[in-house]
């Protein structure tokens, strides 16, 4: 921990202004196979009845290369963008907007420049072109704003949408497709009496536990009914909503059949009794309709769960989001009801095995015995990484990662002084050098210190989770949720639970420059709970 004290230079200045540099021409040398060109600009559309709603969106004008989506066109969203592994994409993305944006390909192995960091924030009135070959194997991914103090905000108004990849393998596979592929991003907003978004009104106490809005969206509409026929669907679901973990399952108790994760199919299908799903993560469900009476219906719901935040002050607990009207962080609610409309004969069988994963171990990484630590806390109410908060450039000793390595890394909650750990917690944090922690520490009895559920997102490669593990103090609540985590495939996002330690294995291949890492908790990566790799 002593290396918490050290932050230096991430590059020499030159090399770093260098790098900043926006890319507003196209690359000649580049031969893309597709061009789209994406705005994003203030738009109103009818989510509920009346008056419109104002938002921030992307147009999309796809100029050359597969067609997206109609079938589930968004109203509200950006459009799904569907490419091929392999190919070269190049995006025009056009800021018509009153502020700053970026936009990030959440979940893309792309190069620095590419990655949608906030130093390439695009003014009103310019343009970023972003160019390069996905090399992602299939799955579902999605790209949304990623602005400086403003990726809360602009993602909540709607500048976000979905990304899919195909390849080869999964073609074989020959999985529900067109019609019988489904989107279903899930999101919670609030609206106003006239309809408008409303964002966060009780200052920074709501602020710290994120968002929580009281209104489902489902691709964008609420109270959404999805027609199907009487046979198997492949679902794509993206947890879309700024700070609201859901916890999946079907009405009816039949268990869920997870074929995908986060980055990629898995090897091979599981079942859950329920799955946990936070914010940016995605999942993959194989669901089977066949059998079910015409007319019937099938809820997809959110079951109760607690221990999201068990250790807070009682300071803490006036005016919070989670207490007031609507939907309680952890309550149960219907999220989309599938509606069985008409009856088919055949249906394609759930594939034994999916496709090819080669599980990393401690023998394929550079640091068996000696993992990066990324510690989870909350201090002063601002949510830290190893004490620490963003900054633009700056990396910390501990954030030096050599490329083409592959590194194990612990993402760990840390203990406060609202339990039995919080002396030694307090021990270690007097390393720190702006000694922070320590005035944290105190607090802690008063309520000022919590530990909570983050979703950690690394950019770039996705990575492989190797372990978790949870403290006996944080048993109960763990209890409710432990059956949900999907812990083989690729991830680019973790949920690490109050009292929790994730391992995790990650490769940094093929591209040098500053990645973030972060909690996805959208209200969390603005307060600057979020901090730059420097890959090198
Ligand atoms: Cu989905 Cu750094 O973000
Ligand atoms: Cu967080």
């Amino acid at each position: 921990f002593a290396a918490f004290g050290t932050v230096v230079a991430a590059w020499p200045g030159f090399i770093l202004a260098e790098a900043a540099k926006m890319n507003n021409a196209p690359n000649n040398a580049f031969k893309p196979d597709v061009e789209i060109e994406l705005t994003a600009r203030p738009d109103t559309v009818s989510l509920k009845p009346g008056a419109a709603t104002n938002v921030l969106k992307y147009h999309a004008k796809l100029l050359k290369g597969p067609t997206t989506t109609l079938t589930y066109m968004p109203s509200y969203l950006g459009p799904t963008l569907n490419f091929v592994r392999g190919q070269k994409v190049r995006i025009i993305a056009y800021n018509d907007l009153p502020e700053q944006t970026v936009a990030h390909w959440h979940g893309l192995h792309v190069p620095q420049k590419m990655d949608g960091h906030p130093m390439y924030a695009i003014n009103p009135g310019e343009r970023y072109i972003y160019e390069f070959e996905i090399k992602n194997p299939a799955g579902t991914n999605w790209y949304h704003a990623h602005t400086h103090e403003k990726t809360a905000t602009q993602v909540y108004q709607g500048l976000a949408g979905l990304i899919t990849i195909s390849d080869e393998q999964e073609q074989k596979l020959a999985l529900p497709s067109d019609e019988y592929d489904l989107p279903i991003v899930i999101q919670d907003r609030r609206f106003t009496a006239d309809n408008q978004l409303q964002y966060l009104q009780h200052g920074r106490r709501e602020r710290i536990l994120g968002f929580l809005g009281d209104t489902i969206l489902i691709n964008g509409q609420i109270n959404r009914t999805i027609p199907v026929k009487t046979r198997a669907y492949r679902l794509r679901l993206l947890n879309g909503s700024n700070s609201r973990i859901y916890k999946l399952g079907w009405e009816d108790g039949t268990p869920l059949t997870a074929i995908g994760t986060d980055g990629a199919l898995l090897e091979k299908p599981e079942t859950f009794p329920y799955i946990m799903l936070a914010p940016a993560e995605r999942v993959e469900l194989w669901v089977d309709f066949s059998g079910r009476e015409v007319g019937s219906d099938l809820i997809l719901q959110s079951l109760e769960y607690h221990g999201v935040m068990p250790h807070m002050g009682g300071g803490m607990r006036g005016g919070m989001g989670m207490m007031r009207g609507g939907l309680a962080q952890g309550s149960k609610f219907p999220l989309v009801k599938f509606h069985i409309a008409e009856k088919t004969s055949e249906s394609p069988q759930l594939p034994a095995q999916l496709v090819k994963f080669q599980r990393l171990t401690d023998r394929d990484v550079a640091n068996p015995d000696k993992p990066i630590q990324i510690g989870l806390s909350m201090i002063h109410m601002s949510p830290k990484l190893n004490h620490r908060s963003f900054e633009m450039l700056a990396v910390a000793e501990w954030e030096k990662v050599p490329v083409n390595t592959i590194q194990k890394i612990r993402i760990y909650q840390e203990e406060h002084g609202m339990h039995g750990g919080g002396r030694r917690g307090m021990g270690r944090m007097e390393d720190d050098a702006d000694g922070m922690e320590g005035r944290g520490g105190r607090r802690g009895g008063r309520g000022g210190m919590m530990e909570m559920a983050h979703p950690i997102h690394l950019h770039e490669q996705q990575f492989q989770i190797l372990s978790r593990s949870i403290k006996d103090s944080h048993g109960s609540g763990y209890a409710t949720v432990k059956d949900g985590f999907i812990n083989n495939g690729w991830k680019d996002t973790v949920l690490v639970m109050p009292g929790e330690e994730v391992m995790i294995i990650k490769p940094f291949q093929d591209y040098t420059g500053l990645y973030l890492y972060h909690c996805h908790n959208l209200e969390h990566e603005d307060m600057g709970m979020m901090r730059n790799f420097l890959v090198s």
